[in-house]
């Protein structure tokens, strides 16, 4: 009998069930906007034959795009919501979804090639059980690869703007921004072989000013910190980064690779 808990997680499995988890879903796009720039660095990894892991897949863009080269992409998220709207885009390939915390989530052992995350990893409360969790469900020689927010890049802007707290460099989003606390963390949960590579790519918030300042301002974690009114202060802060391409701020990344000995 499987005693391992289903959720330990609690207070992001909320967060993603609740406001977090329903803004994602019904912004999928956006958000792809967001993120997609980003996901040469993760797909790259992609090999044919590969069985993929995505880890905290959200609406499922980098499992169904990893399905694409790979033999069969699972992706896994706490999320209800956000896995109700990736269920719903269907994609090419073998794609498939569980609801599940990789914290703790009972894979069968050596099932997987290639575990990746684009972000879906920086939330875990204990990131080196839930990095064992992942490496015991890659078959040895298996590899991990994900990108975990380095510090805010452009965001900066906003959160200045805003006023909010900036919040401890190796907590929350940004815990695994650091080269040195990503090599103890992996080293700790079984990985050798861990690379680091600090990478960038611009983020699309909105068409204009004014479509990126009422997105932003109804993000999560503005939203929660800086109340109603956020949108209107980050306007003429927005308008420095329109582009005729959209509202582009850089996102700094932290590319990470590993392999499960
Ligand atoms: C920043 S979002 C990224 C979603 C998706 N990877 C993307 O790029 O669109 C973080 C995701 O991680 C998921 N997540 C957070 N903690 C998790 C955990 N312990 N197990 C599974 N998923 C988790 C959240 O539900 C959310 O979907």
């Amino acid at each position: 009998m499987n005693m391992r808990s289903s959720i330990v997680n609690t207070h992001q499995a909320a967060a993603w069930n609740g406001y977090e988890g329903a803004h994602w879903a019904a912004h999928a796009d956006r958000y792809n906007a967001v993120n997609d720039a980003f996901n040469p660095f993760l797909l790259d990894a992609v090999r044919p034959g590969d069985r993929v892991l995505d880890i905290g897949c959200g609406t499922g863009r980098t499992t169904r795009l990893a399905a694409r080269t790979a033999a069969s992409a699972l992706g896994v998220d706490l999320s209800g919501p956000m896995l109700a709207t990736a269920r719903e885009l269907t994609g090419e390939g073998d794609v498939s979804y569980v609801r599940g915390d990789a914290q703790v989530h009972p894979f069968p052992d050596s099932s997987f090639d290639l575990a990746l995350s684009r972000f879906g990893i920086m939330f875990f409360g204990d990131p080196v059980a839930a990095f064992a969790n992942i490496g015991r469900a890659l078959a040895p020689g298996g590899r991990l690869t994900f990108l975990s927010m380095r510090g805010y890049g452009d965001l900066a802007h906003v959160v200045a703007a805003l006023g909010l707290p900036a919040g401890p460099p190796d907590a929350g989003p940004l815990s695994l921004g650091d080269p040195e606390t990503v090599e103890r963390v992996l080293t700790e949960a079984g990985f050798a072989g861990v690379v680091t590579r600090p990478v960038h790519a611009p983020q699309n918030w909105g068409a204009d000013a004014a479509d990126a300042a009422a997105f932003l301002g109804a993000w999560g974690p503005i939203r929660h910190q800086a109340g109603e009114g956020a949108a209107e202060r980050l306007l003429p802060v927005l308008r420095a980064f329109e582009t005729p391409d959209g509202v582009l701020l850089d996102g700094a990344a932290l590319l990470v690779g590993a392999v499960r000995p």
